[in-house]
């Protein structure tokens, strides 16, 4: 089969960015996202309003992936879908969508779970960008998910742990949302970190066993650490706050590199990719870049474009599943959660 010539349509809206994107075999030709800005005086995603804001964005984000790609409807051989897991009023949307324009065109409609896209992403074709080779270790870290997945092949992962409660981009917002920063708060964190003492004010480290996260905890105690603090000196925060960064994201950034530590040592895997919002984070660049020359990992970090929420990633996976033939018929629907295998 002669990739050049496969053109994958891509469709994303588990959550709160409608994105779309045409791939030309493993390259993108374009990657359209539109952020729901509407959230942000809610100070996180209200479900409902994703949902509209999808229906209202779907149309021309999927013509803007069209025109940017210069490809033209006819020309597509398949349109991928996020099927899984995430909001379910978001996921009809794209579903419903993908399903339709399949059936207008004619062509093989994929079925794609979000969280394995998180992690093929590594393997978009980019210049510059060396992939990694099986088997690796991904750690998908982003405002819905903190996951370590042991990659064996394209199509065999196996989750060896995950947050049993909020993921550690909710963390970081939710510490944000307490300093009083805007939604979503991460970036500003990461920001004023970097200008803080990391050990500042100690916070204490979840115990969970084995691989599993746990992030609610933290939260509980920097809420309490705040209102304390607060009411001694109702400037604290003003006065402190490069430092109350720098020792949330330390405490933060401890927690991932432990489990990612325990995880190459369990496996014995040293080829760690990472993937989601927070991978943009500098504490935990820096961790892994320490982590290489430390102890000769090698590392993976895909472009930002990728790591973010993005439909790109729906259709590299869109493309492998193509070249295996695995298609779904008008009969499939939506799954809020959708664990991979
Ligand atoms: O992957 P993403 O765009 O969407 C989800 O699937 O959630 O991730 C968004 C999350 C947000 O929680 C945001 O605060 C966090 O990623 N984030 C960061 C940074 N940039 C984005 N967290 C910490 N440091 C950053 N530099
Ligand atoms: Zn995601």
């Amino acid at each position: 089969m002669d990739n050049k010539t496969i053109y994958i349509l891509a469709i994303e809206s588990s959550c709160d960015d409608t994105s779309a994107a045409v791939l030309c075999g493993n390259r993108t030709l374009s990657n359209i996202v539109a952020t729901q800005k509407i959230h942000e005086e809610y100070g996180g995603v209200v479900p409902e309003l994703a949902s509209r804001a999808h229906q209202q964005n779907i149309v021309p984000v999927v013509h803007q992936a069209l025109a940017k790609a210069n490809i033209d409807k006819k020309q597509l051989s398949a349109i991928a879908f996020t099927r899984g897991p995430g909001l379910m009023g978001s996921l009809l949307v794209g579903t419903s969508f993908a399903k339709s324009l399949s059936l207008g065109l004619g062509i093989p409609l994929i079925e794609v779970n979000h969280m394995q896209a998180h992690i093929l992403s590594h393997f978009i074709e980019e210049e510059n960008y060396k992939k990694p080779s099986f088997p690796f270790l991904a750690m998908t870290i982003s405002g819905g998910h903190t996951q370590i997945v042991l990659v064996k092949d394209y199509f065999d992962m196996e989750i060896l742990g995950e947050s049993l409660d909020d993921a550690v981009g909710e963390a970081y917002d939710k510490s944000a949302k307490i300093l009083g920063l805007p939604y979503p708060g991460g970036p500003l964190v990461d920001k004023y970190a970097q200008l803080g003492n990391p050990r500042a004010f100690p916070f204490p480290k979840p115990k969970v066993d084995g691989l599993n996260f746990s992030f609610s905890g933290l939260k509980t105690s920097i809420l309490y650490f705040i209102q304390r603090e607060t009411k001694n000196n109702p400037n604290f925060i003003a006065e402190n706050l490069n430092d109350i960064c720098a020792s949330i994201q330390y405490t933060i950034i401890n927690i991932l590199m432990d489990k990612i530590k325990k995880a190459a040592k369990q496996t014995g895997i040293t080829q760690i990719a990472i993937g989601g919002g927070v991978s943009a984070n500098s504490g935990i660049r820096q961790a892994l870049k320490k982590a290489e020359e430390k102890w000769g990992w090698n590392t993976y970090i895909p472009k930002f474009e990728y790591c973010t929420d993005n439909a790109a990633m729906i259709g590299i996976v869109g493309y492998l599943k193509y070249k295996e033939m695995d298609f779904v018929d008008q009969s499939i629907t939506a799954k809020a959660r959708y664990v991979i295998q």
